[in-house]
C-alpha cells in the first residue's frame, strides 16, 4: 500500500490513479488525519499531494514531524516537497519568477528515483513559491533556471521531493519516476491487478455471506452492473436484484438491462414496472430540482415496497466507487445539483452494506467488469444520471415529450455508433429544451419542437468541453431526427463547456 497524504492539490486523484497503474494498491487521505492512517495501515511509502497554500503561513496544511521518522519513504510533489523542506529545515521562499508549464529540468543525479529518465527533460510546472534552500542532509538532483532546488533528496532516509508534477501527461517521464520510487525506494510487489482483484473479492463475499441472502438495486449503470455481477458470481442464488424502471430510461434500455442479467447470468431478477408511478408524481413539475427530489424520493419508496416483499434478506449491495469515498484535503464541495443515484439508496435500512468496488477508480471498475465477462458495450456503457430523461426534458415531461427526447437519443446513439465514435466521444444525449418554431415541411408550415444535441468530452464529468463531432456526422443526425421524429423541425448543437455550464441541462 502507498498512502497519498492529500494538501487540496487538484491532481490527488490523478496520483492514486498512476500508482495502482503501476499495479501498486494506494488509498488517498487527507492530511489531516494522514499520522493517524500511516500508523493504522503501515504503507510501504508515502506521497505528499500538491496544494494551493504556502507553507510559510499559520493557516497552510501542516503535518506531524513524527511522520519523517517513521523510516518509511515518502516523495513530496511541489507543495508537499515544500511542506517536507520547511518542516526538515530548509527555506520556502516566494519566486520572483513563477514556473508554469513546460519547463526544462536540469538532472543533477540520474540514479534513485531519477534512474533512467533522461537528462534534460521537460516537466509540468505550476508554483509561485519555491525551496531556496534544501534542509540538513539533502542533496539538489535537479534544477530549473529559475528553480535552484527543483528536485532533492536524503538517500539514506529515503525522503524525496519533486517541485514539478510527475504525475500529470506533461511530464513525460513522469510515470518512469514514480515507478522508480514504487519499485527501487519503496519495494513494493507489484500485484495490484484487476483479475486479482476480481479472485480475491468473490472469495471474500463468499466467505462474509455464506448462505445468507443479498439483495441488490440495480440501474443497468457500469457500477452496479458490475458490483451485481461480483457478487452473483460468489454467492449465485442467494442474490436478488431489483430493477426499478421509472420510465425515464433510453430507447429499450429496461429490455436490455433485464436480458442481460437474466439470460446471460440468470440472476433472480425482479423488474418493477413504475412508470405510472413516477409519471403521476412529476405531473405538472418543470423546477429542475424539484423533479431531481421526487424521482429519488419515489424511487426510494418503490425500491422499499419491493424489498419488503423479501424475506430474509441480510446485505445490500451497491456500487459505490473510489471517488465516491476518497477523504479530501480540501472541505470545499458546493452542491450545484442533488445528485441521484439509482444504484443509491435508503440510509436507514437496516441491511448491512456490500460494497464491492469502494476501492476501485472508474477505469478498474471497467476492468473488472471485463475480466468477469461482461460485454464491451456494457462496460463502457456511456453515464446515464439517475434521473434519466427527466432532466433532459425542460419544463413538464409528458409521454409525448418523452418520446420526442427517447426517439432523437436512439438516433444520435445509433449514428454516433455508425460513425466509431463511441469511445471518443463521453457522452451524448439529446435534449428537449421545450421551445417550439417556425418551420417548413413539404409545402407546409410546420410549428415544432427543437432538439438539442449535446456530446461532451471530459475525463470524470467534473470539467467537459463540448466533442467536435464530424459535420457529416452532424447532418446526417440532424437530418435523420427531423425526418424520422414527428414533431421535431429544427436541431441545435451545444457548444458550451463545463463550466460554465454543466453537461446534463437541469
Ligand atoms: P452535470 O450535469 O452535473 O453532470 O455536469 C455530470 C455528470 O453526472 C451525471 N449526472 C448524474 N448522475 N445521478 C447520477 O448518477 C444524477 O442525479 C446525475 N445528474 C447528473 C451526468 O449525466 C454527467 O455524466
Amino acid at each position: 500500500l502507498i498512502l497519498i497524504v492529500d494538501f487540496g492539490g487538484q491532481y490527488n486523484q490523478l496520483i492514486a490513479r498512476r500508482v495502482r497503474e503501476a499495479n501498486v494498491y494506494s488509498e488517498v487521505v487527507s492530511y489531516k488525519n494522514a499520522y493517524k492512517r500511516i500508523k493504522e495501515k503501515k504503507p510501504m511509502g508515502i506521497i505528499f499531494t500538491g496544494g494551493p497554500n504556502s507553507v510559510y503561513l499559520d493557516d497552510s496544511p501542516k503535518i506531524e514531524k513524527e511522520i519523517f521518522e517513521m523510516g518509511i519513504p515518502i516523495l513530496g510533489i511541489c507543495y508537499g516537497m515544500q511542506l517536507m523542506a520547511h518542516i526538515l529545515g530548509g527555506k520556502v521562499e516566494k519566486a520572483s519568477s513563477q514556473e508554469y508549464g513546460k519547463i526544462e529540468l536540469n538532472i543533477d543525479k540520474d540514479y534513485g528515483i531519477f534512474g533512467q529518465t533522461k537528462n534534460n527533460s521537460t516537466c509540468w510546472m505550476s508554483h509561485f513559491d519555491y525551496v531556496a534552500k534544501a534542509p540538513k542532509g539533502f542533496e539538489v538532483t535537479a534544477t530549473t533556471d529559475n528553480c535552484p532546488v527543483a528536485a532533492m533528496a536524503d538517500f539514506d532516509k529515503k525522503l524525496y521531493g519533486v517541485q514539478f508534477h510527475a504525475e500529470v501527461e506533461h511530464t513525460p517521464f513522469g510515470r518512469k519516476l514514480i515507478q522508480n520510487f514504487l519499485e527501487d525506494v519503496c519495494k513494493c510487489k507489484k500485484d495490484w491487478t484487476m483479475s486479482n482483484f476480481a479472485q480475491t473479492k468473490i472469495k471474500e463475499i463468499k466467505e462474509k455471506v455464506g448462505d445468507k441472502k443479498v439483495l441488490c438495486g440495480l440501474s443497468g449503470g457500469v457500477d452496479s452492473s458490475v458490483a451485481a455481477t461480483l457478487v452473483y458470481k460468489a454467492i449465485a442464488d442467494n442474490l436478488t436484484c431489483i430493477f426499478v424502471d421509472h420510465g425515464l430510461l433510453r430507447k429499450d434500455e429496461g429490455d436490455q438491462v433485464e436480458k442481460l442479467f437474466t439470460s446471460e447470468f440468470n440472476m433472480n431478477f425482479i423488474r418493477v414496472d413504475a412508470k405510472l408511478r413516477f409519471l403521476n408524481k412529476l405531473k405538472g413539475v418543470s423546477d429542475p430540482e424539484r423533479k431531481r427530489k421526487i424521482i429519488g424520493e419515489e424511487f426510494i419508496r418503490v425500491f422499499e415496497e419491493e424489498s419488503s416483499k423479501l424475506e430474509g434478506i441480510d446485505y445490500l449491495v451497491q456500487g459505490t466507487i473510489y471517488p465516491d469515498v476518497v477523504e479530501s484535503g480540501t472541505d470545499t464541495a458546493e452542491v450545484i445539483k442533488s445528485h441521484h443515484n439509482v444504484g443509491g439508496l435508503p440510509e436507514d435500512v437496516d441491511f448491512e452494506l456490500i460494497e464491492p468496488l469502494r476501492e476501485l477508480f472508474k477505469d478498474e471498475v471497467r476492468n473488472v467488469g471485463l475480466e468477469i465477462g461482461l460485454k464491451e458495450d456494457v462496460v463502457f456503457r456511456q453515464p446515464f444520471p439517475g434521473p434519466g430523461l427527466a432532466i433532459r426534458i425542460m419544463g413538464e415531461i409528458t409521454d409525448e415529450r418523452l418520446h420526442l427526447v427517447r426517439e432523437s437519443d436512439a438516433i444520435l446513439r445509433e449514428e454516433i455508433k455508425n460513425a466509431g465514435l463511441e469511445k471518443e466521444v463521453w457522452q451524448y444525449f439529446t435534449v428537449l429544451p421545450n421551445v417550439r418554431s417556425v418551420g417548413v415541411m413539404g409545402d407546409e408550415r410546420t410549428y415544432s419542437h427543437a432538439i438539442g444535441i449535446r456530446a461532451v468530452t471530459s475525463i470524470d464529468g467534473m470539467t467537459s468541453d463540448w466533442a467536435r463531432i464530424p459535420y457529416e456526422v452532424l447532418d446526417k443526425i440532424s437530418s435523420r431526427i427531423v425526418n424520422e421524429v414527428q414533431g421535431v423541425n429544427r436541431i441545435l448543437y451545444d457548444i458550451t463547456t463545463k463550466p460554465p455550464s454543466t453537461i446534463e441541462w437541469e
